[in-house]
């Protein structure tokens, strides 16, 4: 196999993309969860135009694919420090044909509601609620809802507990690790982020199990 320094599509391989461009930031774990992401993001967000506040973008990599996969999504990633901003805008920076529909990226804390801007029909958040203090959550769900207009979701991605415990071995670990690296993280009750949402008006459809206990839990906003 040749290596190609230059991918003619970035978004093809990732890691490659990556490797190609030092300093460039690379989630390994958005290339294997963008598809069952998006297949459900297909099925739940409005097939006309549509509008997405992604909170905590990462490397952005979610952002891109998910507008290349949904054209009818104009997606506005955030994150909470301008180095996220930087690392979004370096991904974004290689996908120029997106460029008018990943908007560039703003500055967002989720613990710090309310984000000013405009109404939007869904806020996602992957990966955030487990790797951040409860007050991101909290924010996350506060914000979302004075930001989704009538009708909008709040999708949340990542692991979370059900009522009886850690979905697998896997998470009960990784819950391990991630409070001995931060004893203010550590994986999130789905039915504790049902209630929060429940006080903010918004009313949980039933989570999606997804690849490598996972879930997409699924707010409405009344
Ligand atoms: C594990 S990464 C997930 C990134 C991306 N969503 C993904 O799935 O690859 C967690 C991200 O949450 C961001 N983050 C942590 N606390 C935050 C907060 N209070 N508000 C917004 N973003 C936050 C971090 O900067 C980091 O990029």
């Amino acid at each position: 196999m040749t290596f190609d320094p230059f991918p003619a599509d970035p978004l093809a391989d990732p890691a490659a993309t990556a490797a190609a461009h030092p300093g460039l930031r690379h989630a390994p774990a958005t290339a294997r969860n963008r598809e069952p992401i998006r297949t459900a993001l297909a099925e739940l967000l409005p097939a006309g135009d549509c509008c997405v506040l992604e909170i905590a973008s990462g490397s952005g990599e979610h952002a891109l694919w998910m507008a290349r996969c949904l054209p009818q999504v104009r997606w506005m990633p955030s994150e909470a420090t301008s180095e996220g901003l930087a690392a979004v805008q370096a991904w974004r920076a290689l996908c120029p044909e997106l460029a008018t529909r990943v908007l560039p990226p703003v500055l967002i804390d989720a613990a710090r509601p309310p984000w000013p801007g405009v109404s939007v029909d869904a806020v996602f958040a992957a990966n955030l609620t487990h790797i951040a203090p409860w007050s991101a959550t909290l924010g996350l769900v506060a914000g979302a809802a004075a930001r989704l207009r009538a009708g909008g979701l709040l999708l949340i991605y990542g692991p979370f507990n059900e009522a009886d415990g850690f979905t697998g071995p896997g998470n009960a670990a990784f819950d391990a690790d991630l409070r001995m690296r931060n004893p203010e993280w550590g994986l999130r009750d789905r039915a504790a982020v049902d209630a929060e949402a429940s006080r903010h008006g918004l009313v949980a459809l039933p989570a999606r199990v997804m690849p490598a206990d996972n879930r997409l839990l699924i707010y409405r906003r009344t």
